[in-house]
């Protein structure tokens, strides 16, 4: 039976994304000889008059190595809560409905929506008013349960862990604190990867509020044993035991979305202060979601592309496509969007940070 399908990609660009869809389209048109419409910027492009564009062999030809997505994407088009300007204020309103009407309009059989939580919510969300869905999970934060692994991960934790493995030689020569501060604002898991695998002093994560004390005397400590430098990674959402986070632009300025940053820098204060050493901050930033995919993602992007069309066969809706081991499956969105997947402060991988003597921000019980 010849049916047309949709995607779209909604939320932080990842690397692996162009890799869904070259995966979607190929495996559609090439195995089904299905049609396959794309929605440019996510749910946003089904607001108003609707922004899509055919995608086929040729639309998809060399994107495998591209970062970012071809059909471009927004975090801030939540279809439900939409910002709507009105005499110099913005209110936010419900347009769901405008969105289902013009994704009936396309005369697409189903849509592939490619996203992190915020985008699976509204997914499910839509599903319920009568988009038949299916879910691909992304993002380079892993805080998505549901699947073991999402893809865009490996790729910002290979990013991350060559820039530690560049800041020791400087942090080194200089007998210097070096601070890293890198993404996640939830989950710790991309500090915490990198900075195992960049050997990293200290990793501070959300999970594990740190005590600034304990920091200093494991890093003086180091020193007495004869190293001058440290290497310190902080995650964007992590905190003091006496604290919050460190936010730049506040919820309210920003659309219902905090925009996290500047932990690292009061981190690297506070270090130089109790160490009496030079210190020195690096915000990574986007530089982890740019770029082109590691080989990981890019099959990882497109065994989820190829699985996502699979069941759009089988016209099994509601279901996001997953990683469990080493196979792909697939789950009920709900069990994606329910909570988050967190680092466990007592679990395997932060107990073998520790007993690699790196510290987490708490003082370690003998
Ligand atoms: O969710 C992925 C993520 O990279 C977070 O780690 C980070 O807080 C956020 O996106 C940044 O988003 P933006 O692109 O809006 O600055």
């Amino acid at each position: 039976m010849s049916r047309t399908i949709a995607i779209l990609t909604g939320g932080g660009d990842c690397p692996g994304l162009n890799a869904v869809i070259r995966g979607v389209v190929r495996s559609a048109v090439l195995e089904r000889r299905w049609r396959v419409v794309g929605i440019e910027d996510g749910f946003d492009g089904l607001v108003g008059d609707p922004r899509t564009r055919e995608l086929t062999l040729e639309s998809v030809r060399g994107i495998l190595p591209r970062g970012g997505t071809i059909l471009g994407t927004s975090n801030r088009g939540n279809p439900l809560s939409y910002p709507v300007e009105e005499g110099g204020k913005t209110r936010l309103v419900d347009i769901s409905d405008q969105v289902v009407e013009n994704f009936h309009k396309l005369g697409a059989d189903a849509l592939i929506a490619v996203g992190g939580d915020g985008t699976l919510k509204i997914a499910r969300a839509l599903q319920e008013k009568g988009i038949p869905m299916v879910g691909v999970p992304k993002t380079i934060d892993n805080d998505l349960r549901g699947t073991d692994v999402t893809f865009g991960y490996n790729t910002a934790v290979s990013i991350v862990t060559e820039a530690l493995d560049r800041l020791h030689s400087t942090a080194e020569s200089h007998h210097r604190a070096m601070v890293l501060e890198v993404m996640g604002r939830d989950a710790g898991w991309i500090a915490l990867e990198s900075g195992i695998a960049g050997s990293a002093d200290a990793i501070l994560i959300p999970e594990i509020p740190f005590d600034m004390g304990a920091v200093c005397q494991a890093l003086d400590q180091r020193r007495q044993r004869g190293s001058k430098f440290s290497i310190v990674v902080v995650a964007e959402g992590a905190h003091p035991q006496d604290g919050d986070k460190v936010v730049q632009v506040s919820g309210v300025e920003n659309l219902g979305v905090e925009r996290l940053g500047g932990i690292g820098a009061r981190v690297a204060e506070r270090i130089g202060q109790c160490m009496r050493m030079e210190t020195r901050v690096v915000v990574l930033g986007h530089v982890q979601r740019g770029g082109t995919p590691t080989h990981f993602d890019r099959i990882l992007g497109s065994r989820f592309g190829v699985k996502a069309v699979e069941l759009v066969e089988q016209e099994r809706y509601g279901r996001m496509v997953s990683l469990q081991g080493r196979q792909v499956c697939d789950v009920d969105i709900v069990d994606a969007v329910d909570s988050l997947n967190r680092v466990d402060p007592d679990g395997d991988l932060v107990k073998t940070a520790e007993a690699l003597g790196i510290m987490l921000g708490r003082a370690r019980v003998s």
